[in-house]
């Protein structure tokens, strides 16, 4: 693995975060895909950091402004109120419920209080008795956010101070950066999936990747990140070394960049990536860049697979499958293989289609191959990094 170069010494960290500038947020697909994926340029120039491909950027998230509006005007608050914070300053109801807690799903709490508010009767014995159930709790919460619960229980009110005590804090989220600084100094591209959906009659988008794609100005500095390091998910040190990347979806993001600083670098060693997602004519993103890579012989291979153009799924590790043999050869030539993406199902697809792979073409037993996997890559040479989510 490549030498991790110190953070320079710089400010900003997570307790810190640098306010940074979104210059580009962009549609990654074409029209008619039906996935929201987002490339943005966050301009870090003052932060002073030094990033490596593999490690991720950390995000602050707001709420949406309707959302904060909606839950002060439901309860009919004053969004301009003071309340007292731990440092002994004070913050406006407004900000405290846009920057530091969610919005966009209820808190257990906060269902647990409307139900010891709610007045004697059947009403309040069903929500008690979903309360009283740790599963039966989770399922309510999961597709309900504070304005869907008021909106069934519209007689119970809160004064601010309840209010924010039973609401949860917010949580930055982290995105595999895509870009490379030495391709791109004072930039980190991300690419960002946006989560939608809509239940109770609302549509409804994930916290972070929603306030990303809708909610960020261009051109102003007011975007709290903070960098991640990623120890084990690097380029290997030897430039000559060859990899073999699996990233399906927004798994294409570290790829992105291990690709344009291999090419910065002049690094000879072959590369070999995995691209795969729902549709060819609209979800192929960085189809150009990967072409252009392909034609000047920086990227030796690239298989492709669409799930959804064909009657049945085809994913990439049924494209490592067919390509087994050569995949073989490769690591047996020294190539280190990186996964990048969904870590539910598809890592664990792939790992095991890895396997198959060392059993069918390296000859070896299925134990054998188990071990070769699970400990000579992994473990013992670590030429098998993960980095999924
Ligand atoms: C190391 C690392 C790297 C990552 N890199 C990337 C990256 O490069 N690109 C990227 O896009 N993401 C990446 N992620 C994921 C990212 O951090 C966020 O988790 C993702 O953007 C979702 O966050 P959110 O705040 O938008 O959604 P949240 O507000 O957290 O909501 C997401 C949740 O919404 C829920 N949900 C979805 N559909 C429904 C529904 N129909 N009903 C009810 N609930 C539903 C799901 O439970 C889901 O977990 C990475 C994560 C890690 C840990
Ligand atoms: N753990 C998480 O929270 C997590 C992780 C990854 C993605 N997501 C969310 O999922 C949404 C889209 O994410 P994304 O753009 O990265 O794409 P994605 O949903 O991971 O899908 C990318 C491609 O992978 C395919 N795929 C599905 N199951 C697979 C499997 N078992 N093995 C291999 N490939 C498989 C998909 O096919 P089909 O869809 O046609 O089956 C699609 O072609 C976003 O909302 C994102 O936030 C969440």
């Amino acid at each position: 693995m490549s030498t991790i170069a110190p953070i320079a010494p710089s400010q900003f960290n997570k307790n810190n975060p640098f306010l940074a500038t979104v210059t580009e947020n962009r549609l990654l697909g074409k029209s008619g895909s039906i996935k929201d994926t987002r490339h943005l340029v966050v301009n870090i120039k003052g932060s002073g950091w030094q990033y490596q491909p593999g490690w991720s950027l950390g995000v602050f998230p707001k709420n949406p402004p309707v959302l904060v509006d909606d839950l002060v005007a439901r309860l009919g608050l004053d969004a301009d109120a003071r309340l007292a914070q731990k440092d002994g300053s004070t913050k406006a109801l407004r900000r405290v419920l846009s920057e530091d807690l969610t919005l966009n799903r209820a808190s257990k709490k906060f269902v647990r209080a409307v139900a010891e508010k709610l007045p004697a009767g059947a009403r309040k014995d069903g929500l008690l008795t979903v309360s009283g159930s740790e599963e039966a709790l989770g399922e309510y919460v999961y597709s309900r956010d504070y304005i869907d619960v008021l909106n069934e229980f519209p007689e119970v009110k809160f004064t601010a101070e309840e209010l924010v005590g039973n609401l949860s804090r917010v949580n930055p989220r982290l995105y595999s950066i895509a870009s490379s600084q030495a391709k791109h100094p004072d930039e980190v591209h991300l690419i960002v999936a946006v989560v939608r959906y809509s239940s109770h009659g609302r549509d409804k988008k994930g916290l972070c990747s929603g306030f990303l794609a809708d909610d960020t100005t261009l051109n102003v500095a007011n975007l709290p990140v903070f960098l991640t390091q990623n120890k084990h998910f690097s380029l290997p040190a030897d430039h000559d070394a060859p990899v073999i990347m699996v990233g399906p979806g927004t798994g294409i993001a570290p790829f992105r960049a291990f690709l344009e600083e291999r090419e910065v670098r002049g690094a000879r060693g072959r590369n070999w990536l995995f691209f795969g997602d729902q549709h060819r004519a609209t979800d192929f993103v960085y189809e150009d860049e990967f072409a252009a890579w392909q034609r000047g012989g920086l990227l030796t291979k690239l298989s492709t697979a669409f799930s959804r153009d064909q009657a049945h799924k085809i994913y990439v590790q049924d494209r490592m499958r067919e390509e087994g043999a050569e995949l073989w050869q490769w690591l047996k030539a020294g190539a280190y293989f990186y996964v990048c993406g969904d870590a539910k199902r598809m890592a664990k697809d792939v790992h095991q289609a890895l396997i198959d792979i060392a059993a069918r073409h390296g000859g070896l037993s299925p134990s054998a191959a188990d071990e070769y996997v699970n400990k000579t890559l992994m473990k013992d040479e670590r030429r098998y990094v993960r980095d999924v989510y």
